[in-house]
Formats: C-alpha cells, sequence, structure tokens
C-alpha cells in the first residue's frame, strides 16, 4: 500500500488548524481570555503558543515525515535504528501518545452528539420553549445522548473513511472556511447589539494585574498545548502524510495564526453577546449550552444566529475529532495490516462502546474526560519530544524541520529544543496534574 500525502501544503495546513479549532477554542479560550487579564492575557498566551508551542507542533510534524509512520512505528524506527532489537519496546512507548489521543476522541465524541442535538433543537427553533439550563441537566448523563453519540461517531467515521486526501483534507476544505465565515457573521451580529459595549471591555481592557498571578500563566500555558492538539499523535501523524517540499516551519507559523485568529474570532462573537443579554460568561460546556442558547433565544434573528451557531461549533468539534482517530487508524494499518475500512470500522465501534457508560452518567464522563486530557495526553506531548529531540537527536530533528524551509532555524534551536521545550512539556504535565488540568 502506498502511503497517502496530501495534496500539497494548503491541504496540510488546513487540517492542521481544523484539528487545532475545536472545544478548546471556543468554550475555553474566550472565558479564560476575560477572566485572566482581558487583553494582557494575549501576552503570556502568544508568548506560549508561538515561542513554545510551536516547537511541539514542528517536532511532531517532522516527526512523523522523518519516518512516514505514525507515532508507533515511528517510535519503533528511531529506537530500532540507535540500538538494534529496541524496537519493540519503541513500539511500546509509541503507543501511549496514541491511545491518549484515541482516550480524548472517546469523550470528544460524546461532545460532539450534544453539539449535533443542540443543532437540531436550533434548527427547530425550539429554545424559545424549554427551559434552557434545566434542559442540559436532563439530556446529558442519560440515555438520550446516545444517538447522538452514534452520528457522531458515525460522522467522524465516514470522513476517516474517505482517507487522507479525500476524507480529511477535503472534509476541512469545506469546514474551515465555512466556520471562519460563519465566526466572522456572528462577530459583526454580537458587537452591534446594544449592551454589547460591556462584553468588549471585559474581553478587551487588560487588567495587568493579572500578570502578576501564576494562574494566569500556568493556564495560558495549557491553553497553548491543548489548542496545537499536542499530545504526540495528532499532528505526528499528519506529519508523516506531507510532502518533503513542505515548509515546516513556516507551517507552525501559519497554523498557530489561523488557530488564534479562530480565537479571538470566538470570543469577539461570544462574550459580547453574552454581556449584551446581562448573562455570565461561564467556562466550559455551561457556556455552549445553556448560556449561549439562551442568548440566540433572547437576540433579534436569533433562530438563524443560532442555526449558524451551532453548525460553525459541530464543524469545530468533527475536524477535530477526525484527527483523534486517524492515529490510531494508521496505527491498525501499519501494524496490524488491517484495510482503511476495516481499521475505521473497528475502532469506531471499540470508541461508541467504550463511550456508552460516558454517556449515561456524568460523572463517569468527567472522570475520563480527567483522566485523558490531565494525565494522558500530556504525557503523550512529552514522550514524543524526548523520543524526537533526544533519542532521534536534536541535530537530526532541526535538520528535518529545515528540510526546504525559506527561513531555517540556527544551531541555538538544537539546545532551545532538547531543554527549554522538553522542560516545558515536563512542566505542562506537572501543572496539569497539579492544577487539576491546564489544558
Ligand atoms: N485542539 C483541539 C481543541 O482545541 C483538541 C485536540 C487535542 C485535538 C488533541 C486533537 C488532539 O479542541
Amino acid at each position: 500500500m502506498k502511503r497517502e500525502r496530501w495534496t500539497g501544503k494548503m491541504g496540510f495546513i488546513l487540517a492542521s488548524v481544523g484539528s487545532a479549532i475545536g472545544l478548546g477554542n471556543i468554550w475555553l479560550f474566550s472565558w479564560r481570555m476575560g477572566a485572566y487579564g482581558g487583553a494582557a492575557f494575549l501576552i503570556p498566551y502568544l508568548l506560549f503558543v508561538f515561542c513554545i508551542a510551536s516547537v511541539g507542533l514542528m517536532e511532531e510534524w517532522a516527526f512523523g515525515r522523518s519516518q512516514r509512520k505514525g507515532a508507533i512505528g515511528a517510535f519503533k524506527n528511531v529506537f530500532e535504528s540507535k540500538k538494534a532489537g529496541t524496537g519493540a519496546l519503541g513500539a511500546a512507548l509509541g503507543f501511549i501518545p496514541v491511545l491518549a489521543v484515541f482516550a480524548v476522541y472517546i469523550f470528544y465524541a460524546i461532545v460532539i452528539g450534544w453539539l449535533l442535538k443542540y443543532f437540531v433543537l436550533s434548527v427547530t427553533g425550539a429554545f424559545s420553549t424549554m427551559n434552557i439550563p434545566e434542559y442540559f441537566g436532563t439530556f446529558t448523563g442519560t440515555g438520550e445522548t446516545i444517538g447522538w453519540h452514534a452520528a457522531a461517531v458515525l460522522g467522524t467515521m465516514v470522513i476517516v473513511l474517505f482517507g487522507v486526501r479525500k476524507g480529511i483534507e477535503k472534509a476541512n476544505k469545506i469546514m474551515m472556511p465555512v466556520l471562519f465565515s460563519i465566526l466572522v457573521i456572528l462577530l459583526i451580529r454580537s458587537v452591534t447589539l446594544p449592551g454589547a459595549g460591556d462584553g468588549l471591555a471585559y474581553m478587551f481592557v487588560p487588567d495587568w494585574a493579572k500578570l502578576a498571578e501564576t494562574e494566569t500563566w500556568v493556564m495560558a500555558l495549557g491553553q497553548a498545548f491543548f489548542t496545537l492538539s499536542l499530545g504526540g499523535a495528532t499532528m505526528l501523524v499528519y506529519g508523516s502524510y506531507a510532502r518533503d517540499d513542505t515548509d515546516i516551519p513556516s507551517a507552525s507559523m501559519q497554523t498557530v495564526l489561523f488557530n488564534f485568529i479562530a480565537s479571538l474570532l470566538a470570543a469577539f462573537a461570544i462574550i459580547p453577546a453574552v454581556f449584551a443579554f446581562d448573562l455570565d460568561p461561564a467556562a466550559g460546556p455551561g457556556l455552549l449550552f445553556v448560556t449561549i442558547p439562551n442568548v440566540f433565544d433572547q437576540m433579534p434573528g436569533g433562530h438563524i444566529f443560532g442555526i449558524l451557531f451551532f453548525l460553525s461549533v459541530v464543524f469545530a468539534g468533527f475536524s477535530s475529532s477526525v484527527s483523534m482517530l486517524e492515529p490510531a487508524v494508521e496505527g491498525f494499518m501499519d501494524k496490524l495490516g488491517m484495510s482503511r475500512t476495516w481499521a475505521v470500522i473497528v475502532l469506531s465501534l471499540v470508541a461508541f462502546v467504550i463511550g456508552l457508560p460516558l454517556d449515561t452518567s456524568m460523572a463517569r464522563f468527567g472522570l475520563w474526560a480527567d483522566i485523558a486530557t490531565v494525565y494522558v495526553l500530556p504525557f503523550g506531548a512529552l514522550v514524543s519530544a524526548v523520543v524526537f529531540f533526544w533519542i532521534f537527536g536534536a541535530d537530526n530533528a532541526r535538520a528535518e524541520i529545515n528540510k526546504n524551509a525559506v527561513k531555517r532555524f540556527g544551531k541555538w534551536f538544537e539546545p532551545y529544543a532538547k531543554y527549554v521545550f522538553v522542560s516545558v512539556a515536563l512542566l505542562v504535565m506537572i501543572l496539569n496534574i497539579a492544577f487539576g488540568g491546564i489544558g
């Protein structure tokens, strides 16, 4: 079987941007920006995302491209080439990031299911006749979510079934432009509402004092890692489909920039509207499933804007979920010699079945989501960085990142990657545990 490739740099970037833009941008970024100092929050955030997390992005891409394998095969190759007979150990280690991202997929699919349900509710105009806060509590954690969860798994499955180019790339080429366009429309609606000014102030008036608080920096760092999908598997497998002439440093700057723009657009689209209706911006599910439906229920033209909003969030969800399923699919194809079709079907079924007990209990759902994002995912990011920069070697890593790049990294990049980036990746793991989640 010939390994698939993206059609070009644009397809590769769009797929990566699709992975990056997800619930993290929508249900965390806007709230965090407001809560941790408004415009002042952008200082640690931009610093971490451009100067630190982008190194992780380039690392994962270059790692995948250099080995033309996903994490399991890539780790195996690197171990084996350093010391014969250690390949199996490498493969076992490479299993960790793949499993981590798959664990995230299992609960993410449930959230996409909720979003699908809310999309349908917005289409039928049901928000105006229901008790929105109460509804979320009676819907989630019950068997009612199972059908929607199944739809989310099915949607992800269909995209990944079509493969790298005809599935993932194509879907992102449709979903990303639509997502950005919708966010711009919503932004215009949101900032022109009477009373939107308080929300704009909440978001933008810098509260410099927040920069003196450790938590501000910790949250910005966690956000930077999670939003770029760093976990050692997703961006790695996407990189393994990248062409050799893809300029990785430039692609990483573009991906980080698009992802940041999406976060800002979402924040502009959400927060001013929330303030215009005297609601409290919340973090997490509360924002998306309670506050926002309330906003659209009260807003002039809210029916149509509500539909657009939930459509855009569904797209943000699917463009990420496909990137969580693909690493495991690649692993099954490569390790077990399965066809893509069978790998996708088997893994989708597994993800769905494991997710079932999470459907029916919010306690179990919360526990699983925590374990996956707080413990396992940051560990995957750390392991891949150590293997690439320390075992494959910082010099080889730099050469792969610089391959066909217009602006190349100098020698300084090697100690920076090896010591600074790897230490920060370790710190992200420790802080996640200490704070009970920062991503
Ligand atoms: N970046 C995605 C988001 O912000 C999450 C993600 C994590 C996607 C890990 C893939 C892998 O929602």
